[in-house]
């Protein structure tokens, strides 16, 4: 059975951070390499420049800014440290799999683990298979997730954006444009979300819902709401604009939201500690 004790995280930014409480929570051996000083203590994890001479590790996680220069350099760096003995695995959230990999000397060893932000605290973790990626290999980064107390999302081939990251696009895509053609507000999105979609998402998902209330209907209406909807196959304007313009959100004081005078991190504070309460009210439901 694949085990995995030792593990080695490249960067130490908000997502390398929060792996390396989570492993280390599960009395993993962590190593957090950053190429800055960075101001991080946790039980259980050790703070390097460098990746380290020994032990080897199982596992080698990849978080490093999303460049594909940048991260082929850490591939290469790790190569050189341990051969193919690790599994090694990038946290890319969009740039695809295989072309990140094709530099490798070991493909075999290389794959795909998606966390979400803050990594410590869902329930889920996508493993996603590249097109070399061996089943030890997967079993690894498997068994890390598991270990972790998380359960693995397996992917058995990449595709870009993984599954989570499609299915949350496909729906903002359409949301920036009913945004944009002044159909509705912000304000009428985000509540359709939060007090609709959102919690009959958290009870029935979204097929077996769909089973539940009966397939004729729902594809009626596919045959008349899809061909309606946004299909411009290019990023939404409406976002780019905004980005460009330096409108980014919370950080500039405005995004969908005017965040003038508004304590944005409390928002966020309050939210992640309601996220998490609400994760462990779904998972202790789950299982009665
Ligand atoms: N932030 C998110 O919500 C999120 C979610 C899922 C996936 N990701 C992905 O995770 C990766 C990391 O994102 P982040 O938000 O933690 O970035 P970040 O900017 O917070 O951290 C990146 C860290 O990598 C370090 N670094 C850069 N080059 C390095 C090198 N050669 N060796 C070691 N460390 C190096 C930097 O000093 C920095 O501390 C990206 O690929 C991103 O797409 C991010």
């Amino acid at each position: 059975m694949a085990v995995c004790d030792t593990l080695v995280i490249m960067g130490g930014g908000v997502m390398g951070r929060g792996m390396a409480r989570l492993f280390a929570k599960a009395g993993m051996r962590v190593t957090l390499v950053d190429v800055r000083d960075i101001d991080f203590v946790h039980p259980g994890v050790t703070l390097a420049h460098e990746p380290p001479g020994e032990p080897v590790p199982d596992l080698v996680i990849e978080a490093v800014f999303e460049d594909r220069d940048v991260k082929q350099s850490v591939f290469a760096r790790i190569e050189a440290c341990y051969g193919g003995r690790p599994v090694l695995a990038t946290n890319t959230s969009g740039l695809p799999l295989d072309e990140l990999g094709a530099s490798l000397t070991y493909p075999h060893r290389f794959l795909a683990m998606h966390f979400y932000q803050p990594a410590d605290l869902f329930p889920l973790i996508e493993v996603v298979r590249g097109a070399r990626t061996e089943d030890s290999a997967m079993a690894v980064a498997e068994a890390a997730v598991r270990r972790a107390g998380r359960e693995p999302i397996v992917l058995q081939r990449a595709v870009n954006g993984y599954l989570i990251n499609r299915l949350q696009h496909s729906i903002l895509h359409e949301a920036y444009h009913l945004l944009e053609s002044g159909i509705a507000t912000a304000e009428t999105i985000d509540k359709v979300a939060k007090l609709l979609l959102g919690p009959r998402m958290c009870i029935t998902g979204l097929l077996e819902q769909k089973d539940l209330a009966g397939l004729e209907m729902h594809a009626q209406a596919q045959r008349s709401i899809v061909p309606t909807l946004s299909h411009t196959g290019v990023p939404s304007a409406y976002l780019q604009d905004m980005v460009a313009r330096g409108d980014v959100g919370v950080g500039s004081g405005r995004g969908f939201y005017d965040w003038h005078g508004r304590d944005g991190a409390a928002v966020q504070r309050r939210a992640a500690a309601r996220l998490e309460r609400l994760l462990a009210y779904l998972q202790k439901d789950e299982a009665e």
